[in-house]
């Protein structure tokens, strides 16, 4: 089947230990482990795919282990995937602190992603996908050359500009359709373009805005669309013609990591099912995202598209 939904991002294998409190510098804690795909990309790939999007994943893997265990996910969860091999590199992998409370702390190294391609990216690959949607955590050209190409095949680019990085390039916004941004991500691009004058703008200052403010702010992006991610708030999608702020479903959080990518996922799987509807998208992509709470895990905490409808029904 001719993939709805592309996703070109980050593969990344989660090394995750859970442990009572994050350790402080300097300090030996100890905890217990788990292993599991995840990278933000891939994340949002499995959330679409297993939500009912005809999905295609493409990203770049090294040779070892944690890309035949990539390999082999995809397989099983019959998603389409396109790794492309970095001989010379290793697979992503990502430390992942998660405390009692379900707060996360995570360190990730691109490894073979940051050696993503515009040549491992062929303009043939996206014809036909109605939605393309990549992040920040695989080659930043690559990246915009992605979203460049998926407008020049007549699908709507999606930036989730996570994670903000030290390199990031404001110019990649003039190729996105909508940008979704979590509270961290909005809080840089407000101090990041000039066209704000604002330049300490900090994350609790963000949490004191009134709706009406996060809007006008947002509008200063570009992106027609700009959905501002508020955590377990909810979310504000910012259009020209005004906003409208969706909540979050109230559920017990065991693991908020990927929680995000589960929001994006499921919000792109929900633009092809809703057709290009980004109100009902954004509820479904809310949906998706309060279920994924719910596991432990990242990729493997998504939500397939029977507890989403049983979810719906009991509500
Ligand atoms: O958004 C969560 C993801 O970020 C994790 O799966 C981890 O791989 C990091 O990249
Ligand atoms: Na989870």
């Amino acid at each position: 089947m001719k993939p709805q939904v592309i996703v070109v991002g980050s593969f990344v294998q989660d090394l995750t230990w859970n442990c009572a409190n994050f350790p402080q510098a300097g300090e030996t804690i100890i905890g217990t482990f788990s292993t599991g795909p995840g990278g933000k990309g891939s994340n949002q790939a499995v959330a679409a795919g297993r939500a009912g999007a005809a999905t295609l994943f493409i990203g770049a893997v090294g040779k070892d282990t944690f890309a035949g265990g990539a390999r082999a996910f995809y397989k099983a969860e019959k998603i389409g995937a396109r790794f492309i091999e970095k001989p010379a590199h290793a697979t992503g992998t990502a430390a992942i602190l998660v405390s009692e409370s379900g707060q996360n702390e995570i360190v990730v190294a691109l490894g073979a992603n940051a050696h993503l391609s515009k040549a491992d990216l062929p303009a043939k690959l996206f014809a036909g996908a109605q939605v393309v949607v990549a992040q920040l955590e695989s080659n930043l050209a690559a990246t915009a050359h992605a979203l460049k190409s998926a407008r020049a095949a007549g699908a709507t680019a999606v930036l989730n500009p996570a994670p903000m990085r030290a390199d990031f390039n404001p110019a990649i916004l003039k190729h996105a359709d909508i940008l979704i941004p979590n509270e961290t991500e909005f809080t840089a691009l407000v101090n990041l373009l000039p066209i704000t004058g604002i330049k300490d703008f900090t994350e609790s200052q963000l949490s004191a805005l009134g709706d009406d403010d996060i809007h006008a702010l947002a509008r200063t992006f570009g992106p027609r669309v700009v959905i501002v991610t508020l955590g377990k708030r909810g979310c504000l999608v910012s259009q020209e013609s005004g906003y409208t702020f969706i909540a979050s479903h109230k559920v017990k959080a065991i693991d908020t990591t990927g929680a995000g990518d589960a929001f994006v996922g499921g919000f792109t799987a929900g633009l092809v099912k809703f057709k290009g509807d980004f109100l009902a998208a954004a509820r479904f992509g809310t949906v998706v995202a309060a279920l994924s709470v719910t596991k432990r895990g990242t990729a493997p905490a998504m939500p397939h598209a029977r507890e989403i409808a049983a979810f719906l029904k009991k509500k």
